[in-house]
């Protein structure tokens, strides 16, 4: 290989306002890479990486042109085409690219060579250091950073990946495919291993993996009838947290199998769990690599949410092996195409193996708490996004969760057989393939039969849609006509818009609270109560009614929009009280709670006077009092709205501290008048049993605690008391946060010192010590800020590990509404300098930590200054990272 040392002048710096990337300049590679062969050298500092290519003209593309690999602050060593030296003048190498000038028009073989350095990756994309361990991560653009490569979703290569390492440093050598050959490198203290996948792939699902791992092994008998082997690797001497893991694999994949048709590929599937991770997982062919938050659970560490989200994310990242590994995204702007259609089969998993009602709920709180809070800012986009600056920005609640409710209703309007079919479709024309949005939801159409020009609509356009439903009985006539309106407000870039479809589910109660059937005027009984809406005012008439019904409006959630109606007084208790759609009955109870503290509210911003709780009051004695409900499901309806939820419903001028005195106040007088029916639930929903994360257990422990901080909430005395008590006495990590967290509501003793236990007795475990941080940082009282600042100097803080930043500012920006928005700007001020200073470690993580500032054009205007003023300094902030310029430019409305 010829060897040349490159100009050091041409150091890469991705500070530049990138071009932005447009979907409609999309062009097929001019090249394909039918093979790769790896061979990486591992090195604390100096990783060696020699990449073959065999390369070949895409017969798709127009006339053959010269080859552009992308790079990342590569060092090129050496490189050769067919075997032979290049000439300097047939090539330019610059850290971010290598182009061969003139390549010829035939297939051939190129061969570089590379080096870098994982220790000094604190980007933690490409090849970097988890502790010890080497790990990558390729999702979006990260392979760029190991060799250079077409780095597009749309090259598919057949890899093989040969890794050596010293044998005492990294016993473990793992990389995507079945192992094909290992063995010691003669006469050193090194070994290799080879590994072959063979299934193309494009190089975002790359992954290798090296380093002292404890594994725990068991296996998979597929439908069709062969065994699997299935490993998961944790840090040595927490192999038993993984147990709850391996169990949840087992599920997801038969899961897959029932639901889907969908089997296993590999004779081996692996995890690897690493604690440095800057999201929560990837599905790497073969090797899905995990944030070890969402791997690692045991009853002394995890909370159930700990336990339920370890299910929910093993379950998405296997899933991806159907949706997103064999049927890949053809670019970037297609990215729903796997998160939400993969989200969406996770939900469904979920709802299958734990309960339903209470997962679509609490889809519907994540959907509402970020989705709709980004489609009301700056930040909004849609679906399927026409340009982007920095793609790692674009994995946003809109692409998951909003994608995932595209699907949802595609499967509401076709219903589920027809859906299925579309799905099989997919599945058999795409596989093996990079596709689109456009052939996803074609499958569909062709499947079903069915329309869905108009439908498309969902992913072009941004924003919630809006929905007006006006209803008028008519006695005589024995008719309901409802007539709705439509209306999506206007979103950057999109000023106008044109009416969606909309498949709206609903139903008529009798004054018995009995369903009555939903029969259109002239027409059918809608079997499901789905009427679909296309235009923007539509009329429906609905007979055989013999009383004046209460409505019961886009039931279980059937279309992701805001909804209001001419309801009466009292219908929403009678709703709550009687729908026999559990979602539209926690809608019920959410919403008078909702209507009650907005006014309240205004009352304390205003002076005017305050409405009592008293309708809500009885409303929720009459769940808590229904000993037939599932707990977990009276917990959520009991839950009152978020002071996130409440600034959201707001919209304009937001005071969060006249958020939250009125939430508090109101969380005292539900506490104070429901204080037996609480303490009466605390006692029967504590188990005398052994502990066990299972759904029920769960669901019992989340209304327990769920008793206990709003009984405190009316009591604080004997609340504190009951909680220090729980504190000491819990066998189970959910029932020790829980009584921690109501403590840390109260300042005195109990607070400090249950805060310093917690220390002394987790001291050590990273992902219990990040709870001690989160905690901390959420106390909504003015000391927090002092407390924050102080905690970021603590020596078990690092801005180097993105769960510790995370739990510490993630949750004091995001989760403490009243001091990071506090009226004299300093928690804006602390997180401007916090993020300037993340940025030159970890631009991704600092980029999405900025998203704290969305909404921040909502708020009343003297901390609405505060906001925009620390935007600004960010964004003059020198040597800023594309990625966190590309939020601040968008939320400031500059990009
Ligand atoms: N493909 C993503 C991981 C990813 C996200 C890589 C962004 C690179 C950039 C993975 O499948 C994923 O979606 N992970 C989620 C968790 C999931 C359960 C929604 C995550 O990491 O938050
Ligand atoms: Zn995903």
């Amino acid at each position: 290989m010829a060897s040349f040392s490159i100009d050091p002048g041409v150091k890469s710096m991705r500070t530049e306002q990138a071009v932005p990337v447009r979907l409609v300049d999309y062009r097929p590679p001019d090249w394909l890479v039918e093979t790769v062969a790896l061979d990486v050298s591992l090195d604390p500092t100096r990783t060696r990486v020699r990449a073959r290519l065999k390369l070949k003209p895409n017969p798709q593309a127009a006339a053959p042109a010269a080859v552009v690999l992308d790079g990342d602050e590569l060092v090129l060593r050496a490189v050769t085409l067919d075997g032979e030296a290049l000439a300097a003048d047939a090539y330019v190498a610059t850290p971010d690219r290598l182009t061969i000038l003139q390549p010829p028009n035939r297939p051939f073989v190129l061969e570089t060579e590379t080096e870098l350095d994982p220790t000094a990756n604190t980007k933690l994309m490409g090849l970097y250091r988890s502790g010890k361990a080497y790990t990558t991560q390729c999702e979006a653009e990260g392979f760029r950073r190991i060799t250079y490569f077409p780095d597009r979703p749309d090259v598919m290569a057949v890899f093989t990946t040969r890794i050596e390492a010293d044998k005492a440093e990294a016993p473990v050598l793992l990389a995507n495919g079945n192992l094909a050959d290992a063995g010691d490198v003669l006469g050193t203290t090194r070994h290799y291993a080879v590994w072959h996948d063979p299934f193309p792939k494009p190089s975002y699902l790359f992954a290798l993996v090296g380093g002292a791992l404890g594994v725990i092994e068991d296996s998979f008998t597929t439908m069709s009838g062969r065994k699997v082997a299935l490993k998961i690797f944790v840090e040595p001497g927490k192999e038993s947290r993984a147990d709850y893991a391996m169990g949840a694999l087992k599920r997801a994949m038969r899961w897959d199998e029932q639901a889907f048709g969908r089997e296993y590929d590999l004779d081996i599937f692996m995890i690897v769990a690493v604690s440095y991770f800057n999201m929560g997982a990837m599905e790497n062919k073969g090797l899905n690599i995990f944030n070890d938050k969402n791997v690692l659970a045991s009853q002394e560490t995890a909370t159930d949410a700990d336990f339920n989200s370890v299910e929910a994310i093993i379950a998405h990242e296997y899933f991806h092996n159907w949706t997103g590994n064999r049927i890949t995204c053809r670019d970037w702007f297609q990215l729903c195409l796997k998160e939400g259609l993969t989200v969406f089969r996770d939900q469904e998993f979920s709802s299958d193996i734990r309960s339903r009602p209470v997962k679509r709920i609490a889809d519907v709180r994540a959907l509402r708490g970020h989705q709709f809070v980004e489609d009301a800012g700056p930040l909004a986009h849609p679906v399927r996004p026409e340009a982007y600056r920095e793609i790692s920005n674009f994995y946003t609640a809109t692409i998951y969760e909003k994608g995932a409710e595209v699907v949802r209703m595609l499967k509401t309007l076709l219903g589920p057989a027809k859906f299925r079919a579309g799905m099989d479709l997919y599945f058999e024309r795409h596989d093996g393939r990079a596709a689109t949005v456009d052939e996803f939801v074609a499958c569909f159409a062709d499947a079903a039969d069915y329309d869905l020009t108009q439908f498309m609509r969902w992913y072009r356009q941004a924003g919630t849609p809006e929905l007006a439903v006006e209803a008028n009985y008519d006695a005589g006539a024995k008719t309901c006509t409802l007539e709705i309106t439509q209306m999506l407000p206007p979103t950057p870039g999109q000023p106008v818009k044109e009416p969606m479809v909309i498949p709206l589910a609903i139903g008529f109660l009798g004054p018995d609270g009995r369903d009555r059937p939903v029969t259109l005027a002239g027409g059918p009984t809608l079997e499901r109560g789905v009427v679909t809406l296309t235009q923007a005012k539509q009329t429906f008439a609905f007979t055989g009614l013999d009383e004046r019904p209460v409505m019961s409006l886009n039931r279980g959630f059937s279309a992701p929009i805001k909804l209001t109606a001419n309801l009466r007084d009292g219908d929403l208790a009678f709703l709550a009280a009687h729908d026999s759609d559990s979602f539209n009955r926690w809608q019920a109870v959410q919403t008078l709670a909702t209507a009650l503290l907005i006014e309240n509210v205004a009352a304390h911003r205003g002076g005017a006077p305050k409405r009592g709780a008293d309708e809500l009051i009885v409303a929720l004695a009459a769940i808590i009092g229904d000993h037939g409900l599932d707990p977990a499901y009276v917990a959520q309806a009991m839950a009152m709205p978020t002071e996130g939820d409440i600034a959201r419903e707001i919209g304009t001028d937001v005071d969060p501290d006249a958020i939250f005195a009125a939430r508090r106040e109101l969380r005292a007088a539900v506490g104070r008048a429901l204080g037996s029916a609480l303490e009466a639930a605390y006692v029967r929903m504590t188990d005398k049993g052994p502990y066990s994360p299972d759904a029920a257990s769960a669901g019992r422990r989340s209304l327990k605690n769920l008793a206990l901080d709003l009984a405190a909430a009316g009591d604080p005395g004997a609340g504190v008391a009951r909680a220090a008590k729980q504190y000491r006495d819990a066998d189970n990590m959910t029932d020790r946060m829980a009584s921690l967290g109501v403590l840390s509501l109260y300042a005195g003793p109990e607070r400090q010192e249950a805060l310093d236990d917690f220390y002394r007795r987790y001291d050590g475990d990273a992902l219990v010590i990040d709870k001690w941080f989160a905690l901390q940082a959420v106390i909504p009282e003015p000391e927090t800020l002092d407390r924050v600042r102080a905690l970021t100097a603590h020596p078990a803080f690092s801005l180097a590990n993105p769960n510790r930043v995370r739990a510490l500012v993630g949750n004091f920006v995001q989760a403490n509404q009243t001091q990071f928005n506090r009226a004299d700007g300093a928690g804006y001020a602390f997180h401007a300098d916090t993020m300037i200073a993340l940025d030159a470690i970890n631009p991704q993580v600092a980029a999405r930590l900025m998203t704290a500032f969305r909404s921040w054009r909502a708020l009343e205007p003297v901390r609405r200054g505060h906001a925009e003023e620390a935007l600004k300094r960010v964004a003059a902030a020198p040597n800023l990272s594309r990625d966190v310029n590309d939020i601040v430019a968008r939320s400031l409305g500059t990009g």
